[in-house]
C-alpha cells in the first residue's frame, strides 16, 4: 500500500524522504531510545506512516499547512489504521501550540522557518532529545563560493549557511552534521539532564 502514496508524491511532485533519509531517521529513534516525536512538515503523512510501522510503540504529532496535502494524509493514515498512533494537524508551524515534550523532533518543513521553529519548540523537546533537521545541502549549492543561480535560490542558500553557522554555535545542543546523508542531514542533542 506503500506504493500507492509514493506514486502519488511522484506524480504530483510532493516531496517526500527517501530511503537514505528514512534509515538515518529509523537509526535515530533506535540509538536515542525515542518514544514520541514531532514533526513539522508532514506533507501527505509519508515519513510518519513510515516511522510509525517502523516503530509501533511510537507517538507521532505531525503538522501540515497545505490542507490539500493534510486531507490525503488523514486518508493515508486511516488507510494504514494509524490515527491512534499519529496525530495530524493541519496548521501553520509558526502559530502551532503545543504543551506535549517530545525525545525527537524533525524538521522537514520550508528551509529558510528552520531556527525559528527550532527557538519556538526548544521547550517542547526533552533534555537529551534530539532534532533531525532534513535537507541542508541544497544539493551541493551551500558549499560552492560562486552562485550562479537565481536571487531567489541564493537568498535561501545564504539563510541554509547561516542557519547551520548558528547550529553549530548554539551551546544549547551538540551537533552533528551529516554531509553524506541524502542532501546533508543535521542531528542535534539537546544538553541538560
Ligand atoms: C518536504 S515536505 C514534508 C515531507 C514529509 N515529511 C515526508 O517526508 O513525507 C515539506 C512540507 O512542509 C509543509 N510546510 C512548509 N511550511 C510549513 C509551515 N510553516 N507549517 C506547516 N507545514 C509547512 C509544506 O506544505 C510541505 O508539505
Amino acid at each position: 500500500m506503500l506504493e500507492i502514496i509514493e506514486k502519488y508524491a511522484d506524480e504530483h511532485k510532493v516531496p517526500i524522504i527517501n530511503e537514505e533519509g528514512l534509515d538515518f531517521l529509523f537509526e535515530c529513534i533506535k540509538q536515542y531510545n525515542v518514544k514520541s516525536i514531532f514533526e513539522l512538515g508532514s506533507a501527505i503523512g509519508y515519513s510518519a506512516l513510515r516511522m510509525s510501522i517502523f516503530d509501533p510503540q511510537l507517538k507521532i504529532v505531525t503538522v501540515e499547512k497545505d490542507e490539500e496535502r493534510y486531507e490525503l494524509a488523514v486518508k493515508y493514515l486511516e488507510m494504514f489504521d494509524k490515527h491512534h498512533q499519529i496525530k495530524l494537524f493541519l496548521a501553520d508551524a509558526l502559530q502551532f501550540e503545543t504543551n506535549q515534550k517530545f525525545d525527537m523532533m524533525f524538521l522537514d518543513l520550508a528551509k529558510s522557518k528552520y531556527q525559528v521553529v527550532l527557538d519556538r519548540f526548544y521547550d517542547n523537546l526533552n533534555a537529551g532529545g534530539i532534532v533531525v533537521v532534513d535537507n541542508l545541502g541544497m544539493h551541493g549549492l551551500v558549499f560552492k563560493e560562486q552562485l550562479k543561480v537565481r536571487r531567489q535560490v541564493r537568498q535561501l542558500v545564504e539563510k541554509i549557511k547561516a542557519f547551520r553557522e548558528a547550529i553549530i554555535k548554539d551551546d544549547r545542543f551538540e551537533v552533528k552534521l551529516f554531509d553524506d546523508v541524502g542532501d546533508g542531514v543535521a542531528l542535534l542533542i539537546k544538553k541538560g539532564v
